[in-house]
């Protein structure tokens, strides 16, 4: 039988998920909830769901959910997971990125899904492409000697085709370039150094009337004189590319974030841009990998099915979560008091 599915949030990236609910054969979308009926009522429609909510506790109560999907704005993931854990009537939680607001918010959402055995995973889509499941092996094998340093860069330019009603650019509903692309690259250089930062130091750029930071730039100091050095940007022209330098070689990361949706806002008008990898060892010796398009979302949902079939970890632990949160935190912070701050 296939895992029912209730969707919470029925906005543009919902869409991504129902379409990836239609092609995982193990998955059947069943109800869907929003705050807004309109929103709802259009979402069911395109996607053929039976049944609709604009009340959360409503949809827990009457529905037998197998996996709740949250893809609400960010400042209500944390609430809505922790209501949907503690209903205690859902086998798993897919929750969108970033987790929460707060690495405290995200300890709550953890708690919850703990006492209820409940298996919660954050919708970072692209540790499920192949390209990022090779990268780790490259780096694991030892063919770029030590991991060294990271710089990375996730700018997508919003400020140019992006509605002023946007939600990134309200900070009540968890808007600004360091939740929203930012994120990523924590979460890529925490996981490609198998380190934690210890310290945090981050600039912030703002304009006069908008609430959130455009763009970030930010320097991750791990153990050992291991850095990363991270740019996000709402402002800068669409780029994604990830460096990784080793003590015998460097790896370059094309497209890490990598998302060929077919959203209504979509300023990227090319389909099927390969996702590469570059690998040059000391002697010049390079190596080139191509991967062709995947969508991320399915392989997402299609793993949370397997960890459900299995019992199996999900890839992306809780805490691999709570630890990007804390990150975020600091990053935050460091823009606040244009210090460095120091992570336990
Ligand atoms: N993984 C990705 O590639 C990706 C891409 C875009 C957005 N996202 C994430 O998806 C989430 C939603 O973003 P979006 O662009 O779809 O936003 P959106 O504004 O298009 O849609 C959000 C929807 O959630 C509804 N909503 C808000 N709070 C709610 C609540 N408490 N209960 C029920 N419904 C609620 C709103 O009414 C709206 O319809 C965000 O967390 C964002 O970071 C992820």
């Amino acid at each position: 039988m296939a895992y029912r599915v209730g969707i919470v949030g029925a906005g543009e990236n919902a869409r991504d998920h129902g379409r990836a609910c239609g092609r995982v054969k193990q998955t059947e979308l069943v109800a869907v909830c929003d705050l807004s009926e309109a929103a709802a009522q259009r979402y069911a429609r395109e996607f053929g769901v039976p049944r609709r909510y604009t009340k959360l506790e409503e949809m827990l109560a009457r529905e037998d959910l197998d996996i709740v999907i949250v893809s609400v704005w960010g400042a209500y993931h944390a609430q809505v997971c922790t209501a949907v854990a503690n209903s205690g009537k859902v086998r798993a939680i897919l929750v969108e990125k970033p987790i929460s607001l707060t690495a405290a918010e995200c300890e709550q959402m953890i708690a919850a899904a703990r006492a209820h055995g409940v298996l919660l995973m954050e919708g970072y889509k692209f540790r499920h492409h192949p390209q990022h499941i090779r990268v780790k092996e490259i780096i694991d094998s030892g063919r770029i000697g030590q991991v060294r340093a990271v710089r990375g860069t996730f700018s997508s330019p919003l400020v140019r085709y992006a509605h002023p009603g946007n939600w990134r650019y309200d900070s009540k509903k968890g808007g600004g370039s360091v939740f929203d692309t930012a994120g990523y690259l924590i979460h890529l250089a925490r996981h490609l150094t198998a380190m934690e930062p210890r310290r945090v130091y981050a600039l912030g750029n703002y304009v006069d009337g908008v609430a959130v930071e455009l763009s970030a730039a930010i320097l991750l100091d791990f153990p050992q004189g291991v850095t990363a050095q991270l740019l996000s940007s709402y402002e800068y022209g669409y780029c994604q590319s990830t460096e990784i330098l080793g003590t015998r070689g460097w790896i370059r990361i094309d497209l890490p974030f990598d998302q060929r949706s077919v959203r209504e806002v979509e300023f990227v008008e090319k389909e099927e841009l390969p996702a590469t990898l570059h690998v040059f060892r000391d002697n010049f010796d390079a190596e080139v990998y191509q991967f062709s398009s995947v969508n991320e979302f399915e392989l997402q949902l299609g793993h949370l099915c397997h960890c459900l079939d299995t019992g199996e970890p999900a890839r992306i632990s809780p805490e691999f979560s709570l630890a990007n949160m804390r990150t975020i935190d600091a990053v935050y912070e460091s823009i606040r008091t244009h210090r460095p701050v120091d992570l336990p």
